[in-house]
């Protein structure tokens, strides 16, 4: 970055310690946001329009934001999705966009995988009926659940996520592995046996389908009603992806008429779920607040890598994860 404007001017938003924002203010004026609200959002585009870089998580920006920032240079999300932000725009612009993968993707595998062990053992569901004070009898058959260990594990999406997901699945559960990904993956082929498969086949085969595709436009309703129509009637979808990648009310109309068995989603298409919406007050729905990457470690060390991207793009050697550098 160029050397004409320092000192540099940051607008952070959420998830820093007091520690990280300490490092930022060592080469930055830092004005900190701990949430954007109506009430506080004349303040934050005020900071927005001073700025030579932004940080933080659910960052909410727009091409009309980029406008009223004409200093801006680099933007550093604490998430590794960023379909959120307007990429295209920013390129125009040459803004730079930092994103933080690897350190997440262990946790997020653990999460998928806490949605199957949930969806298939109907955690949640028989869990509620002894807090209930429902359970005056041995659990019958209309309380069993499915087993998890040897199901046909279909990842759609191998990226680093997906091949996590599938490492628990082949090494801690005996599960043959199904995948689609964009070119064939020959270390999991390797050291799981993993089939790559169309995604139609790998729908079609599968007893438990799990996302982990990023979203765009290709992956936009990637499963819409054509797409479960194609799955088991005993299988489960297990989204860790983002919400926009299922289609919502055909996702509600299958779990209701049976099509599928069962869905575990950390992911909605609007965010945070409304209470009125369907699939809170299903049982066959194990619904979690988009908490992928929510434990300690994990979002620490996220906040940290986009410190890190951020004090490297505008006061050091480079960003170490950059999407468009
Ligand atoms: C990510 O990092 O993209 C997670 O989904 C949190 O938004």
């Amino acid at each position: 970055m160029g050397e004409t404007s320092r000192p540099w001017r940051v607008v952070a938003v959420r998830r820093l310690s007091e520690a990280q924002l300490a490092e930022l203010s060592a080469v930055a004026d830092v004005e900190y946001f701990e949430e954007v609200t109506d009430e506080n959002r004349a303040d934050f585009l005020a900071a927005l329009s001073r700025a030579h870089g932004l940080i933080g998580g659910k960052l909410e920006l727009d091409e009309a934001m980029l406008t009223e920032a004409p200093a801006l240079q680099v933007v550093s999300t604490i998430s590794v999705g960023y379909d959120h932000l307007p990429l295209a725009a920013m390129n125009r612009r040459g803004i730079l966009l930092c994103n933080t993968p690897n350190v997440l993707t262990e946790t997020t595998a653990d999460t998928a995988f806490a949605l199957i062990m949930a969806t298939q053992r109907r955690l949640v569901e028989l869990a509620n009926r002894v807090r209930d004070g429902e359970w005056q009898t041995h659990v019958g058959r209309e309380h069993f659940g499915v087993d998890v260990h040897g199901k046909t594990l279909g990842i759609v999406g191998a990226g680093r996520i997906g091949a996590a997901i599938a490492r628990r699945g082949a090494m801690g559960f005996g599960m043959p592995i199904l995948y689609t990904a964009a070119s064939s993956k020959p270390e999991l082929e390797a050291s799981l046996g993993a089939r790559r498969l169309e995604l139609d086949a790998l729908l079609a085969e599968s007893d438990i389908v799990c996302l982990s595709v990023p979203y765009n436009d290709d992956t936009h309703h990637l499963i819409d009603a054509a797409a479960l129509a194609r799955m088991k009637p005993s299988a489960a979808l297990i989204n860790v992806a983002r919400g926009k990648v299922v289609d919502e009310p055909a996702l509600i109309e299958a779990l209701q008429r049976g099509g599928i068995r069962a869905a575990g989603l950390d992911v909605f298409a609007e965010e945070p779920l409304l209470a009125r919406s369907p699939l809170t007050a299903m049982d066959n729905v194990v619904a979690t607040p988009h908490i992928g990457s929510a434990t300690h470690e994990t979002r620490e060390a996220m906040a940290q890598l986009a410190v890190d991207n951020l004090v490297g793009a505008l006061a050091g050697d480079g960003p170490l994860t950059a999407i468009n550098e």
